[in-house]
């Protein structure tokens, strides 16, 4: 019986090789429709297997959070827009999301703004010169991302909803650190589960391990769009 995929979520491929990749791909067969393929498969031809993705049907979300000058971030933002992919990450500030939308103009390919890294604290930030704490960044970095035409950003869970309020409905809030109550939580400190994230907001989620090193990633996959839908 075919399974139902659901496009709201999106499976990281956080491997080492594109061999590993495809063995999980063709696992989790029909109950994954969307692929997020980061910057660890770029060294080893991620942008083949992400065409083999698009040419297999499924979505790819392109995790390159690219930083560098304008004319840089529009050349390659085209370059992928022409590759057919579906979304595409950035950092958040001003020229490098302008840019980005300016070399996508024209293709189906989302930029995602990457606000502030979850990794960096107040005092990161403070040491890197900035005036704001992280909270008060991320929402700034929301509303300038919102006027620099990006497609939505990319959150943790508990930033979906102040995302949402201000990106509108159509704002695309895609949100990693999902944890269903029955996995493990790894290193995801404050993660919600798959429900819990799209009720405060979320368009997609991403959610990696509990799927991914599953004894049976398919059935893994299935109980998370099971949750997701409220089962
Ligand atoms: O396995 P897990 O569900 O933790 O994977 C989450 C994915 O989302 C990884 O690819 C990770 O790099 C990414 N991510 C994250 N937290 C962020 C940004 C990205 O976990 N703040």
């Amino acid at each position: 019986m075919a399974a139902a995929a659901d496009p709201r979520l999106i499976v990281p491929l956080d491997v080492r090789t594109t061999g590993e990749a495809r063995v999980l791909v063709a696992a989790l067969g029909d109950t994954v429709s969307f692929y997020k393929v980061g910057l660890e498969l770029f060294a080893t031809d991620g942008m083949a297997l992400a065409r083999e993705l698009k040419a297999g049907g499924k979505q790819v979300f392109l995790d390159w959070k690219l930083h560098d000058i304008g004319a840089t971030v529009q050349r390659s933002a085209a370059a992928l827009a022409g590759a057919g992919c579906d979304l595409l990450t950035v950092h958040g500030e001003p020229q490098v999301m302008a840019a980005a939308v300016k070399g996508r103009a024209g293709s189906a390919l989302k930029i995602l703004a990457v606000t502030v890294l979850t990794s960096l604290t107040d005092e990161d930030l403070a040491q890197m010169g900035y005036a704001f704490g992280a909270k008060a960044l991320v929402e700034r970095r929301i509303r300038q991302a919102v006027d620099a035409g990006c497609d939505g950003i990319v959150a943790s869970p508990h930033e979906a909803a102040l995302a949402r309020a201000i990106g509108g409905p159509d704002f695309l809030v895609v949100t990693p650190g999902v944890r269903p109550d029955w996995s493990a939580k790894n290193d995801q400190a404050r993660a919600a589960t798959p429900l819990e994230a799209l009720t405060a907001g979320a368009s997609h989620i991403v959610c990696g391990r509990p799927i991914t090193a599953a004894e049976d990633p398919r059935a893994a996959a299935l109980k998370v769009i099971a949750e997701m839908a409220g089962g």
